[in-house]
């Protein structure tokens, strides 16, 4: 699966967004190893704080799933309703997810700000010096 093609899959998965109080609609494609994508979205919460971002969405449908071997992960966001126009990064909780299943060093993390225009980063190149499960081994 090329990077566009992940991208593609984010931005379908976008339409899915509840973001019915920022109306910001986010959308994100994680690659397992095995080839399986699995698409995420926000979920918001009238009581805000249970909202769940579109790359965890991901990830724990993915984990709940059996998987724990991830290759990359795609995230397009933007105001609900319109084409992406802006890259948007990963918040610091979603990073801090990441941390505990993926390499950081190869895990990619690819943001786009239209669909034919990916732009790659390491976990580690985001989350540089994170803490994860190997500072506990
Ligand atoms: N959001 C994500 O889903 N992923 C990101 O990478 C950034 C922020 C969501 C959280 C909230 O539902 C909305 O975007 C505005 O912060």
């Amino acid at each position: 699966m090329t990077d566009q093609e992940l991208v593609a899959v984010a931005i379908a998965s976008r339409e899915r967004a509840y973001v019915p109080y920022s109306h910001f609609a986010v959308g994100a494609a994680l690659l397992c190893a095995d080839g399986t994508v699995y698409g995420g979205c926000n979920i918001e919460n009238a009581a805000y704080s249970p909202g769940n971002c579109a790359e965890r969405t991901a990830f724990f449908r993915a984990v709940f799933d059996g998987h724990r071997d991830f290759e990359a992960i795609a995230i397009v966001g933007g105001p609900e309703g319109k084409p992406v126009e802006n890259l948007c990064a990963p918040c610091g909780m979603c990073r801090q997810v990441m941390m505990e299943f993926c390499r950081p060093q190869s895990f990619r993390i690819i943001l786009a700000d239209a669909p034919d225009h990916p732009q790659s980063f390491t976990l580690e190149e985001l989350l540089p010096l994170g803490f994860g499960p190997s500072d506990l081994a």
